[in-house]
């Protein structure tokens, strides 16, 4: 088949396009570039050997799209194009709310012009705000986002299932990720984040390499074994084999939503320790009061994706770290040469 991934030369799009193509299918890209670079998505050729097809632009560029939808014969949207930090969704909600909702807008008003209803959205675990349970399944509550990224997801997703509830011809999938880490086992792509990390793994991996002096630790007084933040780490490859699954089992019209996590939760120390083996060498880290809107502890129940996809993670955090080694070490400036 062939899909359009929207930030398709990001971190979870260059991933997942690796994995498309490997699968078989044809893959169209549009990203502005706003969080990427263009090498990235010329080093997914160089792992599968497999051209893709390039539009650089922005999704709310409505000729852009009709564009794309009028030279290509789209089966699948993946839509991965948006802003994703937090903080400073803080700082700009009108940015955010502009780029996340006026994108998917204008991108599903294409879709639609061009008979083409299939979409596969990427949500966030973040849209089950404080958890109602652990693990989280796909029926816990969802809502009560308390940032301007977390709060256009948990709309993206109303605005997704309302235009199924409108025209029933559409399938709508949500798949809400928990913590995607690590990178593609070649080290040719990975994730290259701007300035100072804000994640934990890119920020233990600027340690690891000597940038960045010690990893802070943000609290060790919460309930949890041994007093720090725990999170469900799934691998990036994982995670797009994920994407593949939903488009090829999914052949019925509907609204379908699913966890892609491991179900295994990890703390800050727990991934720090990981990281040390994987590196091969004691990493620096000192505890930190605890980071304003952080949760507890926030696990996947993931059994329904292996239940109606067949998708199953299958690597643990050992190999996650060994991977993001493996791309910091051999890209020690992400996609920029020095
Ligand atoms: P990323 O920033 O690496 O990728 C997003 C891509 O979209 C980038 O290549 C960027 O240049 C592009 N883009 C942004 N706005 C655009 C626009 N208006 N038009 C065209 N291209 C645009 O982020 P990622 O980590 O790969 O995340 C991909 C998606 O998954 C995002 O929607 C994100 O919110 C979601 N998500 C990510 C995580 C995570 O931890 N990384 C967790 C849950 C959900
Ligand atoms: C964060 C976002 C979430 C988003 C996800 C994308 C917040 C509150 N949540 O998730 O909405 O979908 O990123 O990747 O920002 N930690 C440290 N030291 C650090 C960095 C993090 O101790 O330098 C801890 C955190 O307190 C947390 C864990 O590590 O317990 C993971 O943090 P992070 O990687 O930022 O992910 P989340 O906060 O889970």
């Amino acid at each position: 088949m062939k899909i359009l991934v929207t930030g398709g030369a990001g971190y979870i799009g260059s991933h997942t396009c690796v994995e498309l193509l490997e699968s078989g299918h044809e893959v169209v890209v549009v990203d502005n570039y706003s969080n990427a670079s263009p090498e990235s998505l010329k080093r997914v050729e160089q792992i599968t050997g497999k051209k893709i097809s390039v539009y650089e632009g922005d999704v709310r560029d409505r000729k852009l799209l009709e564009r794309i939808f009028e030279k290509q014969k789209i089966d699948w949207v993946i839509h991965f194009a948006g802003l994703k930090a937090v903080g400073e969704s803080c700082q700009k909600p009108i940015e955010y709310y502009d780029n996340n909702i006026g994108g998917t807008l204008v991108l599903i008003d294409e879709m639609r012009k061009h008979g083409c209803k299939k979409i596969v959205f990427s949500s966030s675990a973040t849209v089950y705000g404080t958890p109602e349970k652990l693990p989280l399944d796909e029926s816990c509550k969802v809502g009560g986002t308390t940032n301007p990224y977390g709060t256009s997801k948990y709309m993206q997703e109303l605005i997704l299932k309302d235009v199924y509830a409108a025209d029933p011809e559409w399938t709508v999938v949500l798949l809400r990720y928990f913590n995607p880490v690590g990178a593609h086992e070649s080290g040719l792509i990975g994730e290259d984040p701007k300035g100072i990390p804000n994640n934990l793994t890119p920020y233990i991996a600027k340690v690891a390499i000597g940038e960045l002096q010690e990893v802070g630790v943000f609290g060790n007084d919460y309930p949890t074994p041994d007093g720090t933040g725990v999170r469900d780490y799934i691998h990036v490859v994982d995670l797009a084999k994920g994407h593949v699954a939903a488009i090829d089992k999914l052949n019925k019209n509907g609204v379908y939503t699913y966890n892609l996590g491991t179900g295994k939760g990890y703390s800050v120390l727990d991934v720090i320790h990981a990281f040390e083996k994987a590196c091969e060498h004691p990493l620096p880290y000192a505890i930190k009061p605890r980071r304003a809107g952080d949760i507890a502890e926030c696990y996947s129940d993931a059994s329904k994706a292996e239940r109606e996809l067949g998708w199953k993670a299958q690597l643990g955090i050992d190999e996650m770290c060994a991977s993001l080694w493996n791309w910091q070490k051999k890209n020690p400036n992400g996609y920029n040469p020095r």
